[in-house]
């Protein structure tokens, strides 16, 4: 298959939903071969069925990106399967525990930093090790406006959406001069089926979050994947450590 990614062998964390599934489908509509991991396999399978089924080509594997040993099995799957990676998308993360910073507890840290956080180190550090012995390779995480700004209830959200930014920049300028080409996603309110949910549960919010960013509407998962293809591709040869800020306005209003 053509495209921007043609051939490109290309892992996506989180890939049963939301922006990790657009992610996931754009990027195989440009001709990538997607490893497709999610914490819920079925998911994940459901995210390559529907590339299959579109004529692109995809392999689900079931990752818990908080345990090592399974971000270690997803490499060494993906090594076997296709014998290299080119690209990575550190995408999977938890939002919450909406509470202000006194009112979380150690849990809920401990949590939000293993997924969020821990897993994208973990995750580029494998990528990292991969890609130099073959030339380089590209990397996009997903932070969030999140890491751009602070956002009342989200301290511990926002403090590992902002260590991404800090992984991603550090990262881009200790393996760029060797072709690891390492950038980050910055997402706005994106129309995911997490957010369906709150939606669904509260009506009001869908008008209340429209009217949040400039555009006057959320974003959509694909407008995301869309920017996420790009950064991957070779037609961004030139953006690297770059958090990408794709929020209809939000964090300029
Ligand atoms: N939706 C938004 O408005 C928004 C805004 C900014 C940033 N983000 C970020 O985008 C990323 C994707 O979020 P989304 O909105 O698509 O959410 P989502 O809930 O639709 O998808 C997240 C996926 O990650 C998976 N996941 C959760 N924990 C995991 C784990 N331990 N191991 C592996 N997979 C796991 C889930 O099963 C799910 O399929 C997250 O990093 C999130 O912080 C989202």
């Amino acid at each position: 298959m053509q495209g921007l990614l043609a051939q490109r062998v290309v892992i996506v964390t989180g890939a049963g939903s939301g922006i990790g599934r657009a992610a996931a489908e754009v990027m195989a509509r440009e001709g990538a071969i997607v490893i497709a991991s999610d914490l819920k396999l079925a998911s994940a399978e459901e995210t390559a069925q529907h590339i299959s089924a579109s004529g692109g080509r995809a392999i689900a594997i079931g990752t818990d990106v908080s345990k090592l040993d399974e971000l270690d099995a997803l490499h060494d799957f993906t090594i076997k399967e296709f014998g290299r990676l080119d690209g990575a998308f550190n995408n999977a993360g938890i939002p919450g525990p909406g509470a202000a910073l006194a009112d979380h507890d150690e849990a809920a840290f401990d949590t939000l930093v293993a997924i969020n956080l821990k897993a994208v180190w973990y995750g580029m550090k494998r990528q990292i090790e991969l890609m130099l012995p073959r030339g380089g390779g590209a990397i996009v995480n997903t932070a969030s406006v999140g890491g751009i700004v602070g956002k009342p209830g989200l301290s511990v959200y926002c403090a590992t959406k902002h260590a991404v930014i800090g992984l991603t920049k550090t990262a881009a300028l200790e393996y760029g001069s060797r072709g690891v080409r390492v950038n980050a996603v910055c997402p706005g309110v994106i129309r995911t089926p997490m957010v369906d949910m709150v939606i669904a549960a509260q009506p009001d919010t869908a008008s209340e979050w429209d009217k949040l960013q400039p555009i006057g509407r959320m974003g959509t998962s694909e407008e995301i994947g869309e920017a996420v293809a790009w950064l991957m591709s070779p037609r961004a040869s030139l953006v690297h450590g770059h958090a990408l800020v794709a929020d209809g306005g939000l964090t300029v209003a």
